[in-house]
């Protein structure tokens, strides 16, 4: 195993009616921003009882952040900040809100020129305005980590940003919010947490036994209450255990003392910036040729993988390993998530060029676990993927 140091703030309220006590958690005479996105708290109840909670505490509010938070947009809220004297920020909502939220942490204390630099020069964030979350959305991990990720249309470009002083100070998770989230976003949600997992895991092993058992028990779990909770978005027990595996699935937990890939994520992230696809969608898109193109990588971890979470006991070690990405192919699709480009868009031809020639130009000359997944593999992967 290797070292590590581990520190995660973020307290936890969860379960049914917790969002009535975040007003003990919020610094008494805060001036709070409340900030969310197009609407779907309006309609669900979970503005009412935020608002509830708040009665005591002087609130702004500012709506209307987009799914893949526009720097545009956050620019606005910035503005009100200053203006408003604002003391505390508060993201109702799903990772767009909270990573739209982080990104006004920073950027509310930053001192350069352009907040645009804390994303286009990895500008990492030590101390941001104080905030909280009520989260809407099982998927990211974002209401339990100190990363974001924010997009520019103008310029089509996806970046992520982070610091540990970008952890949320608390996130309410309860449950019954995800009665009223749509299947396909139920879906991106699994799939967005399954993919956290495999980021965090299929790489190569440093004996780290249990990263892996509670990273494989995380994948375990997601697969379990897939099912029950696409089919009925009310039960409250595989809601709740789907909304605690994603938030478990990204909060640093299962990455301390272990190689970390997130190729998939780089990649991914070019695919929303220059489509428009759904995050979650855009990793099972890349997933699959990520793994096979760099297979003698991770035979290991991929066979150990099929081999525990979904019991394959036949074959060769590169066997199991090839049935495991096949799974996993499986699985995306038993979501109704679709695996190819070219099923998105039929503007793929030349994807995987763009999109290698940005890594070129912005030095990103070696991802993945080891370092080697260059410009010119990312462009075989991504080509793979149409
Ligand atoms: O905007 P509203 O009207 O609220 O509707 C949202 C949005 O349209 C809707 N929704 C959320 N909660 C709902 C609901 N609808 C009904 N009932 C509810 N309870 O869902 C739609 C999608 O919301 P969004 O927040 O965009 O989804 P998600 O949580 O999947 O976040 C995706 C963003 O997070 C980033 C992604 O890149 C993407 O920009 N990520 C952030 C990470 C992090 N901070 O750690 C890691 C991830 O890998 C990811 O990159
Ligand atoms: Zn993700």
């Amino acid at each position: 195993m290797n070292n590590f140091q581990y520190k995660n703030p973020t307290k936890i309220l969860f379960g049914k009616g917790q969002i009535e006590n975040i007003a003990s958690e919020i610094p008494e005479n805060s001036k709070v921003l409340m900030l969310f996105g197009g609407g779907s708290i309006k309609t669900n109840g979970v503005y009412e009882q935020v608002s509830k909670a708040l009665s005591n505490f002087e609130v702004i509010e500012f709506g209307g952040i987009p799914a893949n938070p526009e720097y545009d947009v956050l620019m606005e809220a910035l503005d009100i900040i200053k203006a408003e004297k604002i003391t505390f920020l508060l993201a109702v909502g799903g990772g767009s809100v909270i990573d739209g939220t982080k990104f006004l942490s920073a950027a509310a204390l930053y001192e350069g020129d352009e907040p645009w630099d804390i994303l286009k020069n990895s500008i990492r964030t030590l101390k941001g305005m104080p905030f909280g979350s009520v989260l809407t959305l099982p998927a990211t991990g974002s209401e339990m980590n100190s990363g974001a990720v924010i997009t520019r249309a103008e310029t089509k470009e996806k970046f992520a940003m982070g610091g540990p002083g970008l952890f949320p100070q608390f996130s309410v998770l309860d449950p019954e919010v995800v009665k009223s989230i749509p299947q396909r976003q139920i879906a991106n949600g699994l799939a967005d947490a399954f993919t956290h997992v495999l980021e965090q895991y299929m790489t190569y092993s440093v004996d780290a036994k249990l990263q892996d058992r509670i990273a494989e028990s995380i994948l375990q779990t997601l697969i379990e209450v897939a099912p029950a909770i696409l089919k009925d978005t009310s039960d409250y027990k595989a809601a709740s255990n789907f909304m605690w595996s994603c938030t478990m699935a990204l909060n640093g937990l299962i990455q301390q003392g272990v190689p970390s890939d997130w190729a998939v994520h780089m990649m991914g992230h070019e695919l929303t910036a220059l489509f428009g696809i759904d995050h979650a969608r855009t990793l099972a898109i890349i997933a699959e040729s990520h793994y096979k193109v760099n297979f003698d990588d991770k035979k290991d971890k991929l066979a150990q993988y099929a081999e525990r979470v979904w019991n394959v006991t036949e074959g060769t070690k590169a066997e199991m390993a090839k049935a495991g990405i096949e799974k996993t192919t499986k699985f995306f699709h038993s979501l109704g998530i679709k695996t190819k480009l070219s099923e998105y868009t039929e503007d793929y031809k030349g994807t995987a060029q763009i999109i290698s020639k940005r890594f070129e130009e912005r030095g990103w000359k070696g991802l993945g676990e080891h370092g080697k997944v260059t410009p010119e593999t990312v462009e075989k992967i991504v080509e793979m993927s149409y």
